[in-house]
């Protein structure tokens, strides 16, 4: 996936205030060893390699263009290495992940994975968006559904990488609940939050998708790409046609610990 560094910087600071939310529930650790699953251009590993000053941190991402940009922040305890989440190993005292996971299907699967390279007295902290219900994204599938792009999309639409019935690979916050305590987590926690985000207009808030949602349709659009966005651009606009334009993003918090 061609992901951009310099598009998804633009909310650099909207889009750390979770991360920060999701840190403040395991920073009474001290962990030895901490991956950061999805960790795109790395600031926020490279936050994560200050606050726990013993640890060995990983940054793991799939994206060789995002990883170019982490690797400038590499350093002795900080590394940074190309491989896919649902294909992580190794042990960690800390498994976190920021507003990555929603990329990877099938959460009932993905999180005993996850747990398995979780260390005895260590801590699992996840933060996914949850606003696949907004308009923002139903006019994305919306105009994935109209000629000409329905054709070349193949009838691809990012839900349809969802179970059945939902927008996204993304589970209620009862589910992760009940999935860590399945798991035999303790001290769980689990909750949604809205993180309100102020844009002048309607072009703010294509901005900011063109930094996540719209990736995956652009890349599979080809030469429809630019026509795809205007039509979508068009759609954001008759929706949000004053300013400025208030973007209620709700995203979801889990955190579990394994018992040492
Ligand atoms: C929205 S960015 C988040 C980056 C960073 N964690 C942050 O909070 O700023 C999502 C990142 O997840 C990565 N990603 C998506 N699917 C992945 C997968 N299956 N395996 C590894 N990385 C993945 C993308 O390359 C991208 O860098």
């Amino acid at each position: 996936m061609p992901w951009n560094p310099d598009t998804y910087a633009r909310f650099r600071e909207e889009r750390a205030a979770p991360f920060h939310d999701l840190l403040a529930h395991v920073r009474d650790l001290t962990p030895r060893r901490v991956i950061d699953l999805g960790c795109g251009s790395g600031e926020l590993t490279a936050h994560l390699a200050r606050v726990f000053e013993h640890a060995e941190v990983t940054g793991l991402d799939s994206s060789p263009e995002m990883l170019a940009r982490a690797r400038e922040h590499a350093g002795e305890r900080l590394t940074f290495r190309e491989d896919r989440i649902e294909d992580v190993d190794g042990e960690y005292d800390l498994v976190l992940s920021n507003a990555a996971l929603q990329w990877v299907p099938n959460h009932h699967a993905l999180l005993p994975r996850l747990w398995t390279r979780v260390a005895p007295g260590g801590a699992l902290a996840v933060q996914v968006p949850s606003n696949f219900d907004h308009p923002t994204h139903r006019l994305l599938a919306e105009t994935a559904s109209e000629a000409p792009f329905a054709d070349v999309l193949g009838g691809w639409t990012r839900s349809g990488t969802a179970p059945v019935g939902r927008q996204s690979p993304v589970l209620g916050i009862d589910e992760y609940a009940e999935l860590l305590f399945g798991l035999g987590a303790a001290d769980i926690t689990a909750y949604e939050k809205v993180y309100p985000a102020v844009m002048a207009d309607a072009d703010g808030l294509l901005a900011w998708v063109s930094g996540t949602a719209l990736v995956p349709y652009l890349e599979r659009l080809g030469e429809h790409a630019d026509a795809f966005r205007e039509a979508y651009r068009e759609k954001l606009w008759r929706r949000w046609p004053g300013r400025p334009v208030f973007y209620a993003f709700k995203r979801t918090l889990f955190v579990g610990r394994k018992v040492g």
